[in-house]
């Protein structure tokens, strides 16, 4: 019986291997962020700040944004881990936060999310 389902376990995880994460695919995620977020060139805040450079940055760091308390006094930085729990659910992550969204539910999406807003983060 343990060895059938760490078989099966196994099997499950294979397309997720084979599909290595893709910041072309992210960078249609990220329609989902649109409304709210600016990213690239010239990039303002909106209703969001804007996200350019935001993965190694630390939270409530956007010049010129108003942050609630709780993403500000958070005193997290947007590395891998912390990015992708709260995306996936951000009240969660940091309760009292002001960004109105679901989450993302698919972890592929989040994967690839992730190397997109990468991509758009210079190294300092
Ligand atoms: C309905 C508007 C809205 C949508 C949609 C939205 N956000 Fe946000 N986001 C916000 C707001 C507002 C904040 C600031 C929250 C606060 O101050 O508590 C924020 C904050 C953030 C932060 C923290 C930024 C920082 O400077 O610390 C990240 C990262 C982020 N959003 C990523 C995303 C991504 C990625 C998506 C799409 C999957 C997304 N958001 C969708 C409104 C939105």
């Amino acid at each position: 019986m343990r060895k059938w389902v760490l078989a099966a376990a196994m099997v499950a995880a294979m397309p997720v291997a084979a599909s290595a994460a893709d910041a072309e695919a992210g960078k249609t995620v990220f329609n989902k962020c649109k409304a709210c977020h600016q990213i690239g060139e010239g990039a303002k805040n909106a209703v969001g700040p804007h996200l350019d450079g935001v993965i190694g940055r630390k939270a409530g760091a956007a010049e010129g944004f108003n942050y609630s308390d709780a993403l500000k006094n958070s005193g997290i930085t947007w590395d891998e881990a912390n990015f992708k729990a709260y995306i996936e659910d951000p009240k969660k992550k940091i309760p009292g936060n002001k960004m109105v969204f679901m989450g993302l539910k698919n972890p592929d999406d989040r994967d690839n999310l992730f190397e997109y807003l990468k991509s758009q983060s210079p190294a300092k």
